[in-house]
């Protein structure tokens, strides 16, 4: 049964006060708060096995990368991977994202092709295509959505052609909640002879992944928005995807042998993992993960639809108050603005209340751009979050608008 007075207990940060209140934390879609099990394990690590891995054939330096390959099969299961070596750890969601744009996008795309990337996408999926675009003299396609927050997918087809190598969508927004249906997304790249590269920082906290049925070809997460440490991320990709792709970063660890005649390199994953990886992270990652596994995701997925629908329902019902993102299937974010009143100012009465929510653009100005305003305030909800934490918010901004409107 999932209990979340239960879940609470195994979060030390969520029994602290802020400003002698209750700490209500909605911010979990910018870092999520650690279970014990996670703070745990970084900090045995630290006192009880810290060595560097792959690196020692002494006791220390074989367990440190025992455990590192063990957080590696555990979280390759956990996203449905075929194997192991289809997981490369990086420092997060923007570093797996860059070296697919460096790497991959390097190495095959050419002047004259284009690049499709959705526009509710945050920076880190925006960002390092433009880069690759101007580098290489490609283009950039922006697929469009409506005032919903749901992808245009009729646009689509106009859209992707020949030349396009590469379709960077996100599995879930950070801003808008939405969870597009990503398959006639990878069916029309597939059949053109592009790849699909989807950012899963929301989607893989909010209904998990099957990359094998997603069939993405590259798929992107951080460590701390999945309850585990920050400074950790992953980069699925197909083995085929991997093994063609040139390295990112030159160093220690990536290499089969260095010559000053000729360099060759470790087999997938390490030939993208170059210098001393960060161990503790990826092993408290799986730590994370383990902890993720010991509910059923359907629980999961009901609790949060439930606090969805309850934020829902009592913000809309505050005068001049607008939810951004209303599609259908939404994951649960909540980002609004009420009429008058500027975002920050009511993220800092909130704040004064207890409660922590994100203001500002989000990392997706283009999001902001849509909707014609230069900010939002956020509600991102977690597993350990309560119906009377929703209501909390909903009082919050009932107060706020007073006090702001007089
Ligand atoms: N990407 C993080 C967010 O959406 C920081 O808040």
């Amino acid at each position: 049964m999932f209990d979340v007075e239960k879940i609470r207990g195994e979060f030390p940060i969520l029994s602290r006060e802020v400003y002698g209140k209750p700490l209500v934390y909605l911010d979990s879609g910018a870092t999520a708060q650690k279970p014990l099990s996670v703070i745990d394990t970084v900090d045995c690590l630290h006192r009880d096995l810290n060595a560097n891995i792959h690196r020692g054939v002494h006791l220390l330096s074989e367990e440190a990368t025992e455990q590192y390959e063990a957080a590696r099969a555990r979280i390759a299961s956990f996203i449905g991977a075929a194997e192991k070596e289809e997981i490369v750890f990086t420092a997060g969601a923007t570093a797996s994202l860059n070296t697919v744009a460096y790497a991959w996008g390097g190495a095959f795309v050419k002047a004259g092709d284009n690049i499709v990337v959705s526009e509710m996408e945050h920076h880190s999926n925006i960002v390092p295509w433009q880069m690759l675009a101007e580098r290489q003299g490609a283009e950039i396609r922006v697929l469009p959505f409506d005032d919903a927050g749901a992808l245009r997918m009729d646009l689509l087809p106009g859209l992707i052609d020949a030349r396009t190598r590469i379709v960077a969508v996100t599995q879930a927004s950070n801003t808008l909640g939405t969870r597009p249906d990503l398959r006639p997304v990878v069916e029309a790249a597939h059949a053109a002879g592009a790849i699909v590269v989807v950012d899963g920082c929301q989607g893989v906290v909010h209904g998990g992944v099957d990359v094998r049925e997603m069939d993405c070809d590259f798929y992107a997460f951080s460590g701390h928005k999945l309850y585990g440490p920050t400074g950790i991320g992953v980069l699925y990709g197909k083995r085929d995807l991997l093994e063609a792709m040139p390295p990112f970063m030159g160093g220690g660890d990536m290499v089969d042998t260095v010559t000053f005649a000729k360099t060759t390199y470790a087999p997938v994953p390490l030939k993208f993992e170059a210098g001393t990886a960060n161990f503790v992270g990826a092993i408290g990652l799986g730590e994370a993960v383990k902890f993720m596994q010991r509910f059923d995701p359907a629980e999961i997925e009901a609790h949060e639809e439930a606090l969805l629908c309850r934020a829902t329902e009592r913000l809309t019902a505050v005068e001049g108050l607008r939810i951004y993102g209303t599609a259908p299937g939404k994951c649960a974010i909540v980002s609004f603005n009420v009429e008058g009143v500027h975002p920050y100012d009511m993220g800092m009465i909130l704040d004064k209340l207890g409660i922590a929510v994100r203001t500002g653009q989000h990392c997706a100005e283009p999001v902001m751009d849509h909707y014609a305003t230069t900010g939002m305030c956020r509600a991102s909800f977690a597993l350990y979050n309560t119906l009377s934490e929703a209501d909390a918010l909903a009082d919050g901004v009932e107060r706020a608008v007073r006090m702001l409107r007089g």
